[in-house]
């Protein structure tokens, strides 16, 4: 019997160690990010698809594949593929939730940090040879993370990760989601419910950690950073869209809030002339919150696997859209 073929989107070794033992592999070669031409020329004749969360995968690309039976992402978002046309075609989707949560949730407490201590900042001032009064009572100034109330959008899997941690720092930690959790489950993680609206109120941090979806597009706007103190901080390792970019930059500008602390961005990679680049009160990261060495070993090895199974007939590890195992 022919092997299954399989178009992969980027350079992932251990993916492509994995898939290439039982399937004719093509990888997309070169630097540059596959353009939408170029990975419709590829997947035509295929039957998995290996991408990542920065390639568009969305019902023209989908329609073109003919023959395509999965789609795995080597990411725990989705919200690059269109799911709906996939589930209409019978296409299954499968991702790497959990080998990433530890990772992300390191992200987010690192920029945490980063934002109140100043330390991007700080190095910074170092390295252009502008540390030039020795240690001084008032210089670089920033504001305790122990102690503080952090407050969580989003209590899933790195949400908690990142509650865990938080206790480690003496915080209050607060959080909403659109489901309250069982109270022996809050309990257990030392964590209070409170309505969208308070958490902003009564948090010196708060940290996104949702789905991007129709239902979470600019969730937080002008209105909800006005809710904020003048103190705080908001940290986003989710999806930059979840923002709105501009209401955050005039809440930052305005001093409506203390600052912000983003791994994500409206539109990746950031442009040059975005005036976040231009605030001090503001860290920035290129999305690497699932960037580890262990992590993105693991995360390979997952979708190659999720991919494989679903071409052998198993049930991959983990799948957004179940329902078209059964075709
Ligand atoms: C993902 O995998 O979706 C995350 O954004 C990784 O940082």
């Amino acid at each position: 019997m022919e092997k299954p073929h399989v178009y992969i989107t980027r350079n992932i070794p251990k993916a492509i160690e994995i898939l290439s033992g039982s399937c004719n592999v093509t990888m997309h070669k070169g630097k540059a990010i596959p353009s939408k031409k170029e990975v419709i020329k590829n997947i035509r004749d295929k039957d998995g698809l290996l991408c990542v969360l920065s390639d568009a995968i969305d019902s023209e690309v989908i329609d073109a594949a003919k023959k395509l039976k999965v789609i795995s992402s080597y990411s725990v978002g989705y919200d690059h593929i269109d799911i709906a046309a996939a589930t209409g075609r019978g296409i299954s989707v499968t991702y790497t939730p959990e080998v990433l949560t530890e990772t992300t949730a390191d992200l987010a407490f690192a920029l945490i940090l980063a934002v109140a201590r100043r330390i991007a900042e700080a190095d910074a001032l170092v390295r252009r040879g502008k540390w030039q009064t020795g240690w001084k009572y008032d210089f670089m100034l920033g504001s305790d993370v122990n102690g503080k109330v952090l407050g969580i959008i989003g209590l899933g899997r790195i949400g908690s990760a990142v509650a865990k941690r938080a206790r480690g720092f003496n915080m209050k930690v607060l959080y909403y989601n659109r489901n309250r959790l069982p109270i022996e489950k809050e309990d257990q993680l030392r964590v209070e419910y409170r309505s969208f609206d308070d958490l902003l109120k009564e948090s010196d941090f708060v940290s996104i950690h949702l789905p991007l979806g129709n239902d979470t597009f600019h969730l937080i706007n002008e209105q909800k950073l006005g809710l904020m103190k003048s103190t705080s901080y908001l940290i986003n390792t989710a999806r930059g869209s979840i923002v709105d970019e501009k209401a955050l930059m005039r809440a930052l500008r305005e001093k409506w809030i203390a600052g912000a602390a983003l791994d994500v961005f409206e539109k990746e990679p950031v442009s040059r002339s975005n005036q976040l680049l231009k605030m001090k009160n503001v860290v920035l990261a290129p999305h690497i919150g699932s960037a580890s060495k262990e992590t993105r070993e693991k995360m390979a090895e997952v979708a190659a696997i999720n991919l494989l199974n679903v071409l052998n007939g198993k049930r991959p590890i983990y799948i957004v859209n179940p329902e078209t195992l059964s075709h």
